[in-house]
């Protein structure tokens, strides 16, 4: 499984990618407006800075506007991903992009349904919402799963993007359970890298050490 930071926030951006492990990047038009500043060129220096796929959203709620926006995001860079919110709307400008050969997200999937649909009609990636679903007494770990399981079955070439990820347990779930991709903010992936055994095993490594070469 692939990981990629779900921020617009350069600095965390970059923090992420000195890890040595982000494959790309997802914005929404909330983390974008709580940066302040102009969405095009948010959104040209993260694709700048992170080689892999970066998904740009439009706001447009019909077709046409949205193939419009999707088209100027795209030529921003190569690696823009166009991400499109599952409506029926979404789903024409789904079609069109993947005739322009421009790759799609489809963001805010919470049914298999959806996932289906989003897959037939062209898109490149999905994102199913985890956490948002967990939110309202839903099972969001199970969504990965059935819609792992379904486009395996029916051999949709369509990559999942775990999102609204909350918690390290999400992230080793999804991987287990078929997702492509985790997208994840950047305090998840601190956390994913720590293990209380694995400081007490530095600092037991360290005390033996001193006590050989340091207090002898
Ligand atoms: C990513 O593509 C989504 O926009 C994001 O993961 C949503 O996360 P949230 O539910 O924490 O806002």
């Amino acid at each position: 499984m692939k990981f990629f930071v779900d921020t617009a926030n350069i600095n965390e951006i970059k923090e992420a990618n000195e890890l040595g492990i982000l494959d790309g990047v997802t914005t929404n038009p909330s983390l974008v407006a709580k940066e302040g500043v102009d969405f095009h060129e948010r959104i040209a220096e993260i694709a700048k800075l992170v080689p892999g796929s970066v998904s740009a959203e439009v706001i447009s709620l019909d077709a046409e506007g949205m193939i419009e926006e999707g088209k100027t995001l795209a030529a921003i860079s190569e690696n823009i991903t166009v991400k499109v919110p599952m409506t029926v709307d979404g789903l024409k400008a789904v079609k069109a992009f993947a005739e322009l050969g421009i790759k799609t997200n489809v963001t805010l999937i919470f049914s298999v349904p959806q996932a289906l649909l989003a897959a037939r009609a062209g898109a490149t990636y999905v994102s199913p919402f985890l956490g948002r679903l967990d939110d309202i007494g839903h099972d969001g770990l199970q969504l990965i799963s059935d819609i792992a399981d379904i486009f395996s079955t029916h051999g949709l070439p369509t990559q999942i993007i775990a999102a609204s990820v909350r918690h390290p347990v999400h992230v080793s779930e999804a991987a287990k359970r078929g997702a492509h991709i985790a997208t994840i903010p950047l305090n998840v992936i601190k956390q994913l890298t720590g293990h209380p055994l694995t400081d007490k095993g530095i600092e037991k490594f360290l005390a033996d050490w001193n006590k050989e070469n340091v207090e002898k």
